[in-house]
Protein backbone atom coordinates (compact mmCIF):
# COMPACT_ATOMS: atom_id res chain seq x y z
CA UNK A 1 0.00 0.00 0.00
CA UNK A 2 1.33 3.77 -0.70
CA UNK A 3 2.14 5.07 3.05
CA UNK A 4 4.38 7.85 4.26
CA UNK A 5 7.48 6.22 5.39
CA UNK A 6 10.54 6.84 7.45
CA UNK A 7 13.71 4.83 8.79
CA UNK A 8 14.96 7.07 11.51
CA UNK A 9 13.39 10.29 13.43
CA UNK A 10 13.83 13.38 12.05
CA UNK A 11 12.06 16.28 10.49
CA UNK A 12 8.99 16.62 9.18
CA UNK A 13 10.16 17.69 5.43
CA UNK A 14 12.33 13.70 5.33
CA UNK A 15 9.24 11.85 5.58
CA UNK A 16 9.02 9.77 2.51
CA UNK A 17 5.61 9.41 -0.01
CA UNK A 18 6.53 5.47 -0.34
CA UNK A 19 4.99 1.92 0.11
CA UNK A 20 4.69 -0.27 3.61
CA UNK A 21 2.90 -3.76 3.78
CA UNK A 22 -0.70 -3.41 4.48
CA UNK A 23 -1.18 -3.87 8.32
CA UNK A 24 -1.93 -7.00 9.83
CA UNK A 25 -5.19 -7.09 12.10
CA UNK A 26 -4.65 -8.77 15.66
CA UNK A 27 -8.08 -10.05 17.27
CA UNK A 28 -9.05 -6.99 18.76
CA UNK A 29 -8.19 -4.79 16.05
CA UNK A 30 -10.19 -3.19 13.03
CA UNK A 31 -8.67 -2.82 9.79
CA UNK A 32 -9.92 0.50 8.40
CA UNK A 33 -9.10 2.34 5.28
CA UNK A 34 -7.69 5.14 5.87
CA UNK A 35 -10.16 8.65 4.16
CA UNK A 36 -8.53 10.97 5.96
CA UNK A 37 -5.83 11.25 8.58
CA UNK A 38 -5.09 14.08 11.41
CA UNK A 39 -2.09 16.22 12.34
CA UNK A 40 -1.22 17.04 15.70
CA UNK A 41 1.57 18.39 17.67
CA UNK A 42 1.94 14.77 19.32
CA UNK A 43 2.62 13.29 15.65
CA UNK A 44 5.57 15.78 15.75
CA UNK A 45 6.95 14.50 18.55
CA UNK A 46 6.76 10.70 17.60
CA UNK A 47 7.98 12.00 13.59
CA UNK A 48 11.00 13.89 15.38
CA UNK A 49 11.61 11.87 18.12
CA UNK A 50 11.67 14.75 20.58
CA UNK A 51 11.82 15.32 23.52
CA UNK A 52 14.23 12.10 23.54
CA UNK A 53 13.04 10.74 26.35
CA UNK A 54 9.52 10.22 24.92
CA UNK A 55 11.82 7.32 22.58
CA UNK A 56 11.99 5.44 25.86
CA UNK A 57 8.10 5.20 26.18
CA UNK A 58 8.01 2.29 23.61
CA UNK A 59 8.28 4.19 20.70
CA UNK A 60 11.60 3.23 19.37
CA UNK A 61 14.59 3.85 20.98
CA UNK A 62 17.04 4.42 18.16
CA UNK A 63 14.77 4.53 15.32
CA UNK A 64 10.80 4.88 15.37
CA UNK A 65 9.12 1.12 16.14
CA UNK A 66 6.34 2.01 13.54
CA UNK A 67 7.79 3.13 10.07
CA UNK A 68 4.45 4.48 9.13
CA UNK A 69 3.48 7.24 11.55
CA UNK A 70 -0.36 9.23 12.29
CA UNK A 71 -2.67 8.63 15.14
CA UNK A 72 -5.95 10.74 14.17
CA UNK A 73 -7.54 8.78 11.21
CA UNK A 74 -11.23 8.54 9.60
CA UNK A 75 -12.36 5.87 6.96
CA UNK A 76 -14.42 2.85 6.47
CA UNK A 77 -13.63 -0.48 8.30
CA UNK A 78 -12.64 -3.48 5.51
CA UNK A 79 -12.17 -6.18 7.73
CA UNK A 80 -12.81 -7.32 11.92
CA UNK A 81 -10.89 -9.29 14.15
CA UNK A 82 -12.05 -12.31 15.86
CA UNK A 83 -13.03 -10.71 18.81
CA UNK A 84 -14.62 -7.62 17.05
CA UNK A 85 -18.53 -7.46 17.57
CA UNK A 86 -19.10 -3.53 17.58
CA UNK A 87 -17.76 -3.33 13.62
CA UNK A 88 -18.20 -4.77 10.54
CA UNK A 89 -16.99 -4.28 6.67
CA UNK A 90 -18.53 -1.22 5.34
CA UNK A 91 -18.90 0.76 8.67
CA UNK A 92 -17.24 4.15 8.56
CA UNK A 93 -15.10 5.46 11.62
CA UNK A 94 -12.68 7.52 13.02
CA UNK A 95 -10.55 7.47 16.02
CA UNK A 96 -7.00 6.71 17.40
CA UNK A 97 -4.10 4.77 15.37
CA UNK A 98 -0.70 4.26 15.74
CA UNK A 99 0.18 4.43 11.70
CA UNK A 100 -2.51 6.21 9.98
CA UNK A 101 -0.58 7.66 7.53
CA UNK A 102 -1.26 5.19 5.15
CA UNK A 103 -4.08 3.86 2.77
CA UNK A 104 -4.48 1.26 5.53
CA UNK A 105 -4.61 1.00 9.07
CA UNK A 106 -4.87 -1.65 11.86
CA UNK A 107 -6.56 0.23 14.62
CA UNK A 108 -8.05 -0.98 18.05
CA UNK A 109 -11.66 -1.41 17.76
CA UNK A 110 -11.65 -0.06 21.45
CA UNK A 111 -10.37 3.21 19.91
CA UNK A 112 -12.85 3.89 17.32
CA UNK A 113 -16.47 4.84 17.38
CA UNK A 114 -19.01 5.18 13.94
CA UNK A 115 -19.00 8.43 12.28
CA UNK A 116 -21.71 9.98 12.05
CA UNK A 117 -23.45 10.20 8.84
CA UNK A 118 -23.83 13.79 8.97
CA UNK A 119 -19.98 14.42 9.04
CA UNK A 120 -17.74 14.52 6.62
CA UNK A 121 -14.36 12.11 7.01
CA UNK A 122 -12.10 15.24 7.28
CA UNK A 123 -13.75 16.78 10.14
CA UNK A 124 -13.89 12.97 12.13
CA UNK A 125 -10.21 12.88 11.16
CA UNK A 126 -9.48 16.26 12.96
CA UNK A 127 -11.35 15.38 15.75
CA UNK A 128 -10.12 12.88 18.39
CA UNK A 129 -6.34 13.19 19.77
CA UNK A 130 -7.11 17.36 20.39
CA UNK A 131 -11.06 17.07 21.20
CA UNK A 132 -10.47 14.55 24.07
CA UNK A 133 -7.75 16.54 25.29
CA UNK A 134 -9.74 19.38 25.44
CA UNK A 135 -12.92 17.52 27.07
CA UNK A 136 -10.55 15.80 29.47
CA UNK A 137 -8.78 18.91 30.26
CA UNK A 138 -12.13 20.69 30.66
CA UNK A 139 -13.26 17.57 33.13
CA UNK A 140 -9.95 17.61 34.87
CA UNK A 141 -10.83 21.40 35.63
CA UNK A 142 -14.59 20.30 36.32
CA UNK A 143 -15.61 23.01 34.20
CA UNK A 144 -19.11 24.52 34.78
CA UNK A 145 -21.82 26.40 33.60
CA UNK A 146 -21.70 30.37 34.57
CA UNK A 147 -17.72 29.98 34.81
CA UNK A 148 -15.52 32.32 33.96
CA UNK A 149 -13.19 30.74 31.90
CA UNK A 150 -10.19 31.42 30.01
CA UNK A 151 -8.52 29.01 27.11
CA UNK A 152 -4.70 30.51 26.65
CA UNK A 153 -4.27 28.74 22.95
CA UNK A 154 -7.68 29.13 21.88
CA UNK A 155 -6.99 29.76 18.16
CA UNK A 156 -4.55 25.94 18.40
CA UNK A 157 -6.10 22.54 17.62
CA UNK A 158 -6.81 21.72 21.43
CA UNK A 159 -7.89 25.41 22.15
CA UNK A 160 -10.07 25.52 19.89
CA UNK A 161 -12.02 22.69 20.57
CA UNK A 162 -12.04 23.73 24.57
CA UNK A 163 -13.47 27.02 23.37
CA UNK A 164 -16.13 25.42 22.05
CA UNK A 165 -16.47 22.37 24.52
CA UNK A 166 -16.54 25.17 27.40
CA UNK A 167 -19.27 27.31 25.68
CA UNK A 168 -21.66 24.42 25.50
CA UNK A 169 -20.89 23.76 29.10
CA UNK A 170 -22.66 26.49 29.76
CA UNK A 171 -19.42 28.93 30.77
CA UNK A 172 -18.51 32.67 29.87
CA UNK A 173 -15.43 32.06 27.94
CA UNK A 174 -12.86 34.11 26.78
CA UNK A 175 -9.88 32.77 24.44
CA UNK A 176 -6.78 34.36 23.89
CA UNK A 177 -4.70 34.00 20.38
CA UNK A 178 -2.25 36.32 18.04
CA UNK A 179 -3.95 38.76 15.98
CA UNK A 180 -4.37 36.37 12.78
CA UNK A 181 -6.60 34.15 14.96
CA UNK A 182 -8.71 36.45 16.96
CA UNK A 183 -11.47 36.25 14.37
CA UNK A 184 -11.78 32.67 14.19
CA UNK A 185 -11.70 32.14 18.01
CA UNK A 186 -14.65 34.84 18.14
CA UNK A 187 -16.27 32.75 15.37
CA UNK A 188 -15.82 28.84 17.92
CA UNK A 189 -18.17 31.17 20.08
CA UNK A 190 -15.77 32.72 22.61
CA UNK A 191 -17.54 35.56 24.70
CA UNK A 192 -14.35 37.92 24.37
CA UNK A 193 -11.39 37.52 22.44
CA UNK A 194 -7.71 38.92 23.69
CA UNK A 195 -5.14 39.44 21.45
CA UNK A 196 -1.80 38.16 23.42
CA UNK A 197 0.40 40.35 20.92
CA UNK A 198 -1.06 43.15 21.92
CA UNK A 199 -2.22 43.85 25.50
CA UNK A 200 -1.62 42.20 28.80
CA UNK A 201 -3.64 39.62 28.91
CA UNK A 202 -2.75 38.54 33.23
CA UNK A 203 -3.25 41.98 34.24
CA UNK A 204 -4.40 41.69 37.76
CA UNK A 205 -7.62 42.45 36.72
CA UNK A 206 -9.74 40.00 35.26
CA UNK A 207 -9.85 36.87 37.20
CA UNK A 208 -11.10 33.39 35.97
CA UNK A 209 -12.65 30.57 37.73
CA UNK A 210 -10.78 27.99 35.31
CA UNK A 211 -7.80 28.53 32.75
CA UNK A 212 -6.63 26.02 30.32
CA UNK A 213 -3.35 26.49 29.12
CA UNK A 214 -2.47 24.73 25.71
CA UNK A 215 0.72 27.28 24.86
CA UNK A 216 2.80 30.04 25.34
CA UNK A 217 4.36 28.69 28.63
CA UNK A 218 3.58 31.14 30.96
CA UNK A 219 4.68 30.71 34.59
CA UNK A 220 2.75 29.94 37.17
CA UNK A 221 3.19 33.22 39.13
CA UNK A 222 1.83 34.94 36.38
CA UNK A 223 -1.36 32.48 35.99
CA UNK A 224 -2.39 32.16 39.34
CA UNK A 225 -2.65 35.77 39.50
CA UNK A 226 -5.21 35.44 36.60
CA UNK A 227 -6.71 32.70 38.82
CA UNK A 228 -9.63 33.87 41.49
CA UNK A 229 -8.82 32.83 44.85
CA UNK A 230 -10.32 29.12 44.64
CA UNK A 231 -9.60 29.16 41.11
CA UNK A 232 -8.55 25.59 39.07
CA UNK A 233 -5.63 25.94 36.14
CA UNK A 234 -5.43 23.14 34.34
CA UNK A 235 -1.77 22.48 32.36
CA UNK A 236 -2.55 20.94 28.89
CA UNK A 237 1.29 21.06 27.47
CA UNK A 238 2.96 23.52 25.47
CA UNK A 239 5.55 23.65 22.98
CA UNK A 240 8.96 24.93 24.41
CA UNK A 241 11.60 22.90 23.10
CA UNK A 242 14.41 21.49 25.13
CA UNK A 243 14.62 18.23 26.98
CA UNK A 244 12.37 18.79 29.50
CA UNK A 245 9.36 20.55 27.57
CA UNK A 246 8.19 22.19 30.23
CA UNK A 247 7.80 19.92 32.50
CA UNK A 248 9.33 21.31 35.17
CA UNK A 249 6.32 23.53 35.33
CA UNK A 250 3.93 20.78 35.87
CA UNK A 251 5.90 19.37 38.58
CA UNK A 252 5.97 22.42 40.67
CA UNK A 253 2.47 22.86 40.22
CA UNK A 254 1.74 19.25 41.65
CA UNK A 255 4.31 20.21 44.53
CA UNK A 256 2.56 23.43 45.50
CA UNK A 257 -0.77 22.22 45.15
CA UNK A 258 -1.27 21.23 48.22
CA UNK A 259 -0.62 24.24 50.23
CA UNK A 260 -2.79 26.45 48.10
CA UNK A 261 -6.36 27.02 47.88
CA UNK A 262 -6.21 27.24 44.00
CA UNK A 263 -6.10 24.06 42.20
CA UNK A 264 -2.97 23.72 39.85
CA UNK A 265 -3.27 20.24 37.70
CA UNK A 266 -1.95 18.58 34.70
CA UNK A 267 -3.17 15.13 33.01
CA UNK A 268 -2.20 13.19 30.03
CA UNK A 269 -5.47 12.78 27.62
CA UNK A 270 -6.00 9.72 25.73
CA UNK A 271 -8.20 7.86 24.10
CA UNK A 272 -11.62 6.48 25.58
CA UNK A 273 -14.55 5.16 24.27
CA UNK A 274 -16.77 6.86 26.38
CA UNK A 275 -15.35 10.25 25.20
CA UNK A 276 -14.77 9.50 21.66
CA UNK A 277 -18.78 8.62 21.71
CA UNK A 278 -19.77 11.93 23.55
CA UNK A 279 -17.66 14.07 20.61
CA UNK A 280 -19.42 12.09 18.05
CA UNK A 281 -22.76 12.92 19.53
CA UNK A 282 -21.69 16.54 19.78
CA UNK A 283 -20.86 16.47 16.08
CA UNK A 284 -23.70 14.53 15.15
CA UNK A 285 -25.90 17.26 16.59
CA UNK A 286 -23.99 20.17 15.32
CA UNK A 287 -22.83 21.18 19.26
CA UNK A 288 -19.56 21.23 18.47
CA UNK A 289 -17.68 21.76 14.65
CA UNK A 290 -14.23 20.28 13.62
CA UNK A 291 -12.38 23.07 12.60
CA UNK A 292 -10.21 22.32 9.62
CA UNK A 293 -8.13 25.08 8.88
CA UNK A 294 -6.35 23.03 5.76
CA UNK A 295 -6.32 19.69 3.98
CA UNK A 296 -3.24 18.50 2.44
CA UNK A 297 -2.90 15.15 0.54
CA UNK A 298 -1.26 12.32 2.28
CA UNK A 299 1.74 12.55 0.43
CA UNK A 300 2.25 16.01 1.52
CA UNK A 301 2.42 15.14 5.11
CA UNK A 302 5.78 16.41 5.54
CA UNK A 303 4.24 19.92 4.76
CA UNK A 304 1.02 19.75 6.75
CA UNK A 305 3.27 18.85 10.12
CA UNK A 306 5.50 21.83 9.23
CA UNK A 307 2.57 23.87 8.52
CA UNK A 308 0.80 23.34 12.22
CA UNK A 309 4.32 23.25 13.86
CA UNK A 310 4.41 27.00 12.17
CA UNK A 311 1.66 28.12 13.97
CA UNK A 312 0.07 28.79 10.64
CA UNK A 313 -2.92 26.84 11.67
CA UNK A 314 -6.30 27.89 12.96
CA UNK A 315 -7.66 25.00 14.42
CA UNK A 316 -6.73 21.72 12.52
CA UNK A 317 -5.08 20.40 9.97
CA UNK A 318 -5.96 17.15 7.85
CA UNK A 319 -3.93 14.80 5.65
CA UNK A 320 -6.50 13.23 2.55
CA UNK A 321 -6.09 10.28 1.23
N1 LIG B 1 -1.79 16.94 28.38
C1 LIG B 1 -2.13 16.24 27.31
O1 LIG B 1 -2.56 15.09 27.41
C2 LIG B 1 -2.03 16.87 25.95
C3 LIG B 1 -2.85 16.44 24.91
C4 LIG B 1 -2.77 17.07 23.65
C5 LIG B 1 -1.83 18.08 23.47
N2 LIG B 1 -1.02 18.43 24.50
C6 LIG B 1 -0.05 19.52 24.33
O2 LIG B 1 -0.79 20.73 24.39
C7 LIG B 1 -0.14 21.72 23.60
C8 LIG B 1 -1.14 22.32 22.62
O3 LIG B 1 -1.45 21.35 21.65
P1 LIG B 1 -2.19 21.75 20.31
O4 LIG B 1 -2.32 20.53 19.51
O5 LIG B 1 -3.39 22.55 20.63
O6 LIG B 1 -1.09 22.68 19.65
P2 LIG B 1 -1.31 23.84 18.58
O7 LIG B 1 -2.37 23.45 17.62
O8 LIG B 1 0.04 24.19 18.06
O9 LIG B 1 -1.89 25.03 19.44
C9 LIG B 1 -1.13 25.71 20.40
C10 LIG B 1 -1.54 27.17 20.35
O10 LIG B 1 -0.77 27.91 21.31
C11 LIG B 1 -0.70 29.23 20.84
N3 LIG B 1 0.43 29.94 21.42
C12 LIG B 1 1.74 29.83 21.11
N4 LIG B 1 2.46 30.69 21.87
C13 LIG B 1 1.56 31.33 22.66
C14 LIG B 1 1.69 32.34 23.67
N5 LIG B 1 2.87 32.87 24.01
N6 LIG B 1 0.57 32.76 24.29
C15 LIG B 1 -0.64 32.26 23.96
N7 LIG B 1 -0.83 31.31 23.02
C16 LIG B 1 0.28 30.86 22.39
C17 LIG B 1 -0.59 29.12 19.32
O11 LIG B 1 -1.39 30.11 18.70
P3 LIG B 1 -0.97 31.56 18.24
O12 LIG B 1 -0.56 31.50 16.80
O13 LIG B 1 -2.23 32.31 18.42
O14 LIG B 1 0.17 31.99 19.09
C18 LIG B 1 -1.28 27.80 18.99
O15 LIG B 1 -2.50 28.02 18.32
C19 LIG B 1 1.04 21.03 22.93
O16 LIG B 1 2.20 21.29 23.67
C20 LIG B 1 0.68 19.55 23.00
O17 LIG B 1 1.82 18.73 23.00
C21 LIG B 1 -1.10 17.86 25.72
Amino acid sequence: MKAIVRETYGPPEELQWGTADEPVIGDDDVLVQVVAAGVDQGVWHLVTGLPRAIRLAGFGVRKPKNAVPGMDVAGVVTAVGAHVTRFRAGDEVFGIGSSSYAEYAAVPAKNLVAKPANVPFTDAAAVPNSALAALQGLRKGDVQAGQRVLVIGAGGGVGSYAVQLAVAAGADVTGICSTAKTDFVRSLGADDVLDYTREQIIDGGRRYDLILDTGGNRKLRELRRALTSAGTLVIVGAEVGGWRQGIERQLVAMLLNPFIRQNLRSYVSGPNPADLQALADHLAAGTLRAPVDRTFPLAEAGAAIQYMRDGKAKGKVVLTV
